[in-house]
């Protein structure tokens, strides 16, 4: 009689699903070059900001200027105007400053988070210290500068947000009074002082920051490393000129706000 051999399903067997691939962006990140690429490019959107919000602040140096409906008013308030309504009609008023805050914000967070990701993968890899003294004292000197000033800038920005943009740590701040706010922020001299420090940190910060940039993009082909370094400076030394001649203005007078001198003068508290 023949027999047939039944047999039932195959369970248990070794057989491993193979691993789901991540996407390989994801990939990237997780290594060290992936790292310093991210760095890179969120730390170019953050000088792209720093200057461009710097340009802006100097419109504090043209005092009031005439509307096309005879209204004076301070041009670095007609500046802040223009911003909120960039794009409008296209988009609703504010919606593309939105945007712009949001890269802003996305960067800034991937930038602490990619730093925070290197600074773990080099200690791990760090078993040995480097042999030569001169180079550990360089590398070190350049990454410990890098975090200390880091914090600083992050710290500032928190204030500077909670000084000239939420008000609460300015007294006498005005919602869409910029030039208004200005004065009254920067004529404490312990705030002015603040401004100040903070921005040296940001140079040395943007310094170093733009030197290894070059080096993570790859461009640092030893022909181009004055250029290299002349960039780095140049930035650095131009951001912090123009950042510290705020609160210096401000001091000196040069900046002041006058409410005789615009047409709908800002209500100030307790008059
Ligand atoms: C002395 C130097 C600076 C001055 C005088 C200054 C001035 C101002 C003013 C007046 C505003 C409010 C604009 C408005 O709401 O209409 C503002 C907003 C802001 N500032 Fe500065 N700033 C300085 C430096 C910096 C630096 C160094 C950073 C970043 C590293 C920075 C980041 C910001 C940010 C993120 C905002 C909010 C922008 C927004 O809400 O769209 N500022 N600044």
């Amino acid at each position: 009689m023949a027999q047939t051999l039944s047999r039932g399903p195959v369970s248990g067997t070794a057989v491993k699903a193979p691993a789901k691939k991540k996407p390989f962006i994801i990939d990237l990140y997780a290594t060290a070059v992936g790292k310093k690429y991210v760095m890179a490019i969120t730390g170019l959107i953050g000088i792209g900001f720093v200057i461009t919000h710097m340009i802006g602040n100097l419109k504090m140096y043209l005092g009031v200027v005439t509307e096309s409906n005879g209204d004076q008013i301070y041009d670095l308030d007609v500046y802040g105007e223009f911003l909120r309504e960039l794009l409008v009609p296209i988009l609703p008023r504010t919606y593309f400053l939105w945007g712009l805050r949001l890269v802003l914000i996305g960067a800034v967070l991937l930038h602490i988070h990619a730093a925070y990701g290197l600074t773990r993968i080099n200690h791990g890899a760090r078993a040995v210290k480097y042999q030569s003294a001169r180079d550990y004292q360089v590398a070190n000197f350049a990454s410990r500068s890098m975090r200390y000033t880091g914090i600083v800038v992050g710290l500032f920005i928190i204030w500077h947000l909670a000084d000239l943009t939420w008000g609460f740590a300015n007294p006498d701040f005005v919602r869409g009074a910029a030039y208004y706010n200005l004065d009254q922020s920067l004529s404490r001299i312990p705030v002015a002082i603040l401004y100040i420090v903070a921005n040296i940190a940001l140079g040395i910060h943007l310094f170093h920051g733009t030197w290894s940039l070059f080096q993570s993009m790859g461009w640092n082909n030893p022909r181009f490393n004055a250029w290299r370094r002349n960039i780095a400076i140049g930035t650095a030394a131009v951001i912090v000129a123009g950042n510290c001649s705020f609160p210096i203005a401000v001091m000196a007078g040069v900046v002041e706000y006058d409410p005789d001198a615009v047409t709908h003068p800002v209500e100030e508290a307790g008059e």
